[in-house]
């Protein structure tokens, strides 16, 4: 065994909202290395637009927020969860305003100043605390900011990793995390990291789509390596699909946010006539998986390769203070907002399942944490309520802090690891078949496994991923790695647990929609789809259905 490269106390793979606020929290007590696989700043916070979920309204109430919650799950939140997050929402917000956070504020009746809240899909109330519509840019920057000044936090970036260490595969009898390899890819060498504590930050998965709102980054590899190292993986069919990505070839499935419909904005068909009603009697503001079906459902009926966003009867002035960015980047397109209807598609958002955790961020492994989009909290169920992502990734690193801080002073240095093994590869010969199999799997996920499902077009889907998973396991076992092929065997590996969880889920239910069984199973209690590794049951892979123990 070589003495390892560096040995810190916290290591954060993930510098979104969830791995720097954690940083942050953390640096006073403890050294801390954050990785970022890409740039520091690009992650999905750094595009959020509409904000933060929180209780601030005079009007509205903890109860409410989490009636609401619950009631966008379909009955798959874990209560508990929901609770937990909901009544932490306004401290997580204050503390990202010390921070320094810009959030929009204004005047109250009373003469002081509050934060000013926007409506989204599903909440019942005003809730949504925001910085104009360049929310997650105000945190990103702000917390990055932060965290570069703060001598006990070393931040890395093009650093990407490849698979945690843990004791049985080194012969101890602890399975306990003790580090990670990670691909530097200025100096394309593998570098190993050892930690008391690991946490995974890394973000969702919605890459493995063709069309999604997420920047490239997120390919769902910190699921891939926790189910890799031995973590149980939960609800991985609910995908989320947010309604409205402004539809252009140049635009890379750019998000106009659900706050433009929760400003007035409506739906309309290419006839310019409304629909939502036909959907919901919520509208527009109905959860986003109806919304995001109901488009689906009228582009298939019409042949139609989008429909239309249209807020141009409010006045203009109204629309660009409360949308700067969004009418910019329209207007970079050719769209203006203040005058004309946006053309919209769905396109693949949120990845609401993932490594299973308890409410301190704990997974199945010891020493390991997962917070923000990477986790299954329970908070979700089946379908997330608009803007309870940025808060679960803040509430749930807050509490990752204190679970770690109490252990910290009992747990040792981990031991020297081992270096990378290198002797039995060599240089890949043929860079095509990895980007031949990304466009593969990403165009099968979008077609068999996307809005509307099916058993025969999931069936066809698992065929050709069992296919992509031997190829991809050969290639990985003879070649020297990279970062495309590091995000290849993730994503491929991700896009199994989501159709396998797809098709044990015999029955429609919030985000999982399926023609086979398009209601809801009414004749037994709702269940989550846990998929355990085979470190657990002693095959590939197994399916246990319930409340996670
Ligand atoms: P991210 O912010 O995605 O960060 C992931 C980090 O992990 C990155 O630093 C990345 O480099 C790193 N990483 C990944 N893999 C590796 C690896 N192998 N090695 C090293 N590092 C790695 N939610 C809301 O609540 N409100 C909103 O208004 C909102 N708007 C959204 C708008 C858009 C366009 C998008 C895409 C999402 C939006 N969401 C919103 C969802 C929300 O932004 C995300 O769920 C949340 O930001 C996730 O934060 P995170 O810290 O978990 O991960
Ligand atoms: C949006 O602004 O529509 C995105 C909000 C979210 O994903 O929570």
């Amino acid at each position: 065994m070589s003495t390892s490269s560096v040995s810190t106390d916290v290591l954060i793979i993930g510098c979104g909202a969830a791995g720097l606020s954690l940083a942050l929290r953390l640096a006073d007590g403890a050294r801390v290395v954050a990785l970022a696989k890409g740039p520091p700043y690009e992650g999905s916070t750094h595009y959020a637009q509409g904000g933060v979920s929180a209780v601030f309204d005079v009007g509205d109430s903890i109860e409410s927020h989490v009636e609401d919650t619950l009631i966008a799950g379909a009955g798959l939140c874990h209560t508990d969860a929901v609770r937990f997050t909901v009544e932490h929402g306004p401290a997580v917000i204050r503390w990202l305003s010390e921070q320094g956070v810009p959030f929009t504020m204004e005047p109250s009746l009373e003469g002081s100043v509050d934060y000013h809240l926007h409506r989204e899909g599903g909440h019942s109330h005003r809730r949504i605390v925001h910085a104009a519509d360049a929310t997650g840019r105000a945190i990103q920057t702000t917390l990055l900011d932060r965290a570069r000044q703060h001598p006990n936090i070393t931040l890395h970036d093009h650093y990407s990793v490849v698979d945690l260490i843990v004791g049985t595969k080194l012969g101890l009898t602890s399975n306990r995390c003790l580090g990670a390899y990670v691909l530097n890819r200025t100096s394309q060498r593998v570098e190993v990291i050892a930690a008391r504590f690991v946490v995974l930050a890394t973000g969702g998965a919605s890459r493995v789509y063709l069309y999604s709102s997420n920047p490239d980054v997120s390919t769902g590899d910190g699921i891939a390596i926790a189910w890799r190292a031995g973590c149980r993986v939960v609800n991985m069919e609910f995908m989320q699909f947010h309604p409205t990505c402004l539809y252009h070839p140049q635009a890379k499935s750019f998000l106009i946010s659900e706050a433009v419909r929760g400003e007035g904005g409506v739906l309309l068909l290419p006839d310019g006539s409304r629909f939502m009603q036909n959907f919901d009697p919520r509208q527009e503001l109905a959860p986003r998986d109806i919304v995001a079906r109901a488009i689906d459902h009228e582009m298939k009926r019409l042949g139609a390769e989008c429909l239309y966003l249209d807020i141009s009867h409010k006045p203009a002035d109204f629309v660009r203070s409360h949308f700067p960015n969004i009418d910019a980047k329209c207007r970079e397109y050719g769209f203006d907002m203040t005058k004309e209807p946006l053309p919209v598609v769905p396109a693949a958002h949120y990845t609401c399942g993932g490594v299973l955790t308890d409410l301190a961020g704990r997974s199945d492994l010891e020493g390991l944490y997962a917070i923000g989009e990477v986790a299954f909290t329970g908070l979700h169920g089946a379908n997330r309520m608009a803007s309870n992502s940025l808060l679960e990734c803040l509430v749930f690193a807050a509490a990752a802090n204190v679970d770690i801080r109490a252990q910290l002073p009992s747990v040792p240095a981990p031991p020297a690891l081992p270096e990378w093994d290198e002797s039995r590869v060599t240089d890949s010969d043929e860079e095509v078949v990895v980007a031949h199999n990304w466009q593969e799997l990403r165009r099968f996920m979008w077609d068999y496994v996307g809005i509307v499902r099916t058993n025969k077009r999931l069936q066809r889907a698992k065929h050709r991923v069992e296919l992509l998973l031997r190829e991809i396991a050969e290639y990985y076992g003879n070649f020297r790695i990279d970062n495309n092929l590091i995000e290849l065997r993730n994503l491929a590996l991700v896009a199994d647990l989501i159709i396998c969880s797809a098709l044990e889920r015999k029955e429609s239910r919030g985000l999982h929609y399926t023609l086979d069984y398009p209601t809801v199973n009414e004749t037994s209690p709702p269940r989550d789809t846990i998929l355990v590794p085979d470190h657990f049951a002693g095959k590939e892979w197994s399916p246990q259905w319930g409340k996670p123990v």
